[in-house]
């Protein structure tokens, strides 16, 4: 898959990880980047098409799917985080999480899935997260959706095949972005993760694994949940 040439679409492209994205895949010589966002107008990367778009509505997904009929890269950047407890927190919220990361993204994919293959096959990135490996307490409805985002990834990867759309998942630990704002711990920058995930794309991966947390829990999931979890790893069950 080249970036050069290609025909990109990007969802929450307003700020954040999904701003470096529109700009990388400009600088990087895509033909065409549809930016998108809930509101359009806090759209500001200059050479990009900009569209409408909210990934938790039908409507919306299939107006951009219409107006977007050339796309090659489809980039599921678009994401909420909520932070909800599992067993106290508030599941109108917890839904609205799976509502983006899960069915936003699965809608996105049968929407654009038909395009892809009628443009050859092309590529989707999925933006995933060391927590889709890891629950770490404070966070652990975002890290149900973002593993059930994985396991759909997984899903699609083949599902896809046979059109040759190549799947990718992005993982990576914490991001300086909005969504981490105020949190207290050492932070990737937003252009070194789109840097590594577009250039992963260029080299056919399925996965990239931006840095050491995300290597680190990936590796560890071969093991007993004890030691990704030591607070529980004396608890014994009778
Ligand atoms: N930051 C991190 O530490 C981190 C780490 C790993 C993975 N990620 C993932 O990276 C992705 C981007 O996150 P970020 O850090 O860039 O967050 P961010 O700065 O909060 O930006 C989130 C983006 O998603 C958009 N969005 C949210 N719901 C949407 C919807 N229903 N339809 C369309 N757009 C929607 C937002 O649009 P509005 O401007 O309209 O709100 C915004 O553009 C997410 O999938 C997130 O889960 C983030």
């Amino acid at each position: 898959m080249d970036i050069k040439g290609s025909v990109a679409l990007v969802t929450g492209a307003s700020r954040g990880i999904g701003r470096h994205f529109a700009e990388q895949l400009v600088e990087r010589g895509a033909a065409t980047v549809y930016a998108t966002a809930r509101d359009p107008h806090q759209i500001d990367v200059p050479g990009v098409q900009v569209l409408p778009l909210d990934i938790t509505d039908p409507a919306s997904v299939a107006a951009a799917a219409e107006a977007a009929p050339d796309v090659t890269l489809l980039v599921n950047n678009a994401g909420v985080a909520k932070v909800q407890n599992l067993i106290t927190g508030d599941l109108a919220e917890i839904q609205a999480e799976l509502d983006t990361h899960f069915w936003g993204t699965l809608g996105m994919i049968r929407a654009f899935a038909p395009v892809l293959g009628r443009n050859g096959g092309g590529a989707i990135l999925n933006v995933l997260s060391v927590l889709s490996w890891f629950s770490s307490g404070a966070a652990n409805s975002y890290s149900v959706a973002k593993a059930a985002q994985w396991a759909l990834t997984n899903g699609v990867r083949v599902e896809l095949a046979g059109q040759h759309t190549q799947v990718t998942g992005l993982h990576m630990g914490a991001v300086d972005t909005d969504m981490m704002a105020g949190i207290d711990v050492d932070k990737l920058n937003p252009a070194d993760v789109v840097r590594a995930a577009l250039d992963g794309i260029e080299a056919g991966r399925l996965e990239v694994l931006v840095d050491d947390a995300s290597r680190h829990v990936k590796a560890a999931l071969a093991g007993d949940p004890s030691a990704l979890y030591p607070q529980v790893s004396g608890l014994i069950l009778s």
